[in-house]
């Protein structure tokens, strides 16, 4: 039988890039191989994104653009998953006729099944059913899009219920993963020769808080830190009131794990922050960024913003202008509220108009991007660990990686070391200059260990 094409179409969230990497190789222990070419594919899956209205429309017309396809190739799968489709379920299949298939975030598991069910029956099927159990993820089946970093879930859904947001409506409530099957797959990582694990959750510092192990985040971080190979560790996403001392000491610790977190704020002002049920105060906030900067001094932060939120008043605008000085992040993800009519704040009166909205967000991202520049700036003549992930995707001829504080370095193209592939190599780099995205460097050794400064902490880590 002649082997078959997917296509996969990925919106939102490091949550949904990780998806898609399983239904890809899922898919493909089942005969369907990945393509980037639409018109061959025999399966055109949409992996959604429903945290903003736009984002969802971009489903919509997408499938728009699809349907000619189906007209020229009836035997085409078109199937729709991930949080559009777990809330939306069936009402998909009757808004665009064009999709065969519609799967939730819970049963990515069953994907072979329901394909084949397709196939073979030539039926329309929507099932975004919660069947799914974390520990029978299959982590060999996981198509891995880079050869350096990997993504790891630790965790699943989200308890916090911040009155704007779709998440716990369309991920179901915390689960956490085990420790056993979480450094099983990451000691398999370091073997295929992974320098660097991205731990990824809706709120991973609440790890753990389901379960019976008795295993915390900070906990398990320090784990994962023993395995052999792993060069670096990440985490994404933390919430404030679940950030700990432990979690603080733990990363000012721990060699591998770097030096950079990103710690979402959303506003500035207390009135804002209670009405988003964020749990933490503005001051909360502070005193756990004082804490940062006082135990990592290099670390890097970076947060999420949303403007326009109802009832955000000017003085409360100021409010996450004052604080986005104070703490000055080298980056921000910056939005503007967008009302989602599964969750309370939709019906929140004093919805900011929409050129409010834009206005306050191009004065944060103004005001952002000095302080960015200015951050940047300050890496100019010194030398940094730099984990190479390949060649550039704009100028073929530069490799480019990441420091320890997560900034993109551009290195120039170098003499000596000629053609040499640099790929996964941990190496010092001069930064030559600061931009608004990324750095420029020189490559000035490897380096084989890391940084030796933070073994001194590390032994009182271990639990
Ligand atoms: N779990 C993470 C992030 C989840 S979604 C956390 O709690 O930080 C990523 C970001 O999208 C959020 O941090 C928030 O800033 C933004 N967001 C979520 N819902 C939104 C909405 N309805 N309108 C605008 N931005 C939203
Ligand atoms: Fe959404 Fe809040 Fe959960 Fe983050 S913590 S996913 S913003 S409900
Ligand atoms: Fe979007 Fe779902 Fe992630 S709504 S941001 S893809 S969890």
């Amino acid at each position: 039988m002649p082997k078959k094409n997917l296509a996969l179409l990925t919106y939102g969230c490091q949550m949904n890039k990780y998806d898609s990497e399983r239904i890809a190789g899922i898919l493909q222990n089942s005969g369907i191989g990945l393509t980037d070419n639409l018109e061959t594919a025999d399966v055109i899956i949409l992996n959604t994104c429903s945290i903003r209205e736009k984002a969802e429309q971009k489903v919509y017309s997408q499938l728009g653009r699809l349907a000619p396809l189906k007209e020229k190739n009836p035997g085409l799968i078109i199937g729709v998953g991930g949080c559009v489709a777990q809330i939306q379920g069936k009402r998909i299949l009757q808004r665009a006729p064009q999709v065969d298939l519609v799967f939730g975030t819970f049963n990515i598991n069953k994907l072979p099944y329901l394909v084949r069910e397709i196939e073979e029956k030539g039926i329309k099927i929507a099932d975004v059913n919660d069947g799914y159990d974390i520990e029978n993820d299959d982590s060999s089946a996981i198509k891995r899009e880079g050869s350096v970093g990997a993504w790891v879930s630790i965790m699943h859904g989200c308890n916090n219920f911040c009155t704007y947001c779709i998440v716990p409506y369309t991920r179901g409530r915390e689960k956490s993963r085990s420790a056993g099957s979480i450094l099983r797959e990451i000691r398999g990582l370091a073997g295929e020769g992974f320098k660097e694990v991205t731990l990824i959750g809706q709120n991973v510092n609440s790890y753990g808080k389901d379960g019976v192990e008795g295993i915390d985040f900070p906990d398990l971080v320090s784990m994962i830190d023993n395995i052999k190979g792993i060069e670096r560790i990440r985490f994404i996403t933390s919430h404030p009131k679940d950030l700990s001392d432990k979690l603080i000491k733990a990363m000012a610790g721990l060699p591998h794990v770097c030096e950079y977190l990103h710690l979402p704020i959303q506003a500035g002002s207390d009135r804002v922050l209670s009405r988003m049920n964020r749990g933490y105060t503005s001051s909360d906030y502070l005193k756990k960024i004082e804490n940062i900067k006082k135990s990592i001094p290099e670390a890097s932060l970076s947060t999420d913003i949303i403007v326009g939120f109802p009832g955000e008043t000017d003085d409360d605008f100021d409010k996450t202008k004052d604080i986005i000085k104070r703490v000055g992040y080298d980056g921000i993800y910056l939005f503007k509220y967008s009302p989602r009519k599964e969750t309370p704040a939709a019906e929140f009166s004093d919805m900011a108009p929409d050129d409010v909205k834009q206005e306050r967000f191009e004065e944060i991202m103004e005001l952002q991007d000095g302080i960015t520049l200015e951050k940047n700036k300050l890496y100019e003549g010194r030398t940094v660990e730099v984990l190479i992930e390949g060649k550039s995707r704009k100028d073929k001829e530069k490799f480019t990686g990441r420091t320890r504080t997560n900034k993109l370095v551009n290195l120039a193209p170098n003499q000596a070391r000629g053609q040499e592939d640099l790929t996964g190599r941990l190496i010092n780099v001069k930064i030559t200059k600061g931009n608004l995205y990324s750095l420029e460097g020189i490559l000035v050794s490897e380096n084989q260990s890391v940084k030796a400064s933070k073994q001194k902490n590390f032994d009182s880590m271990i639990p």
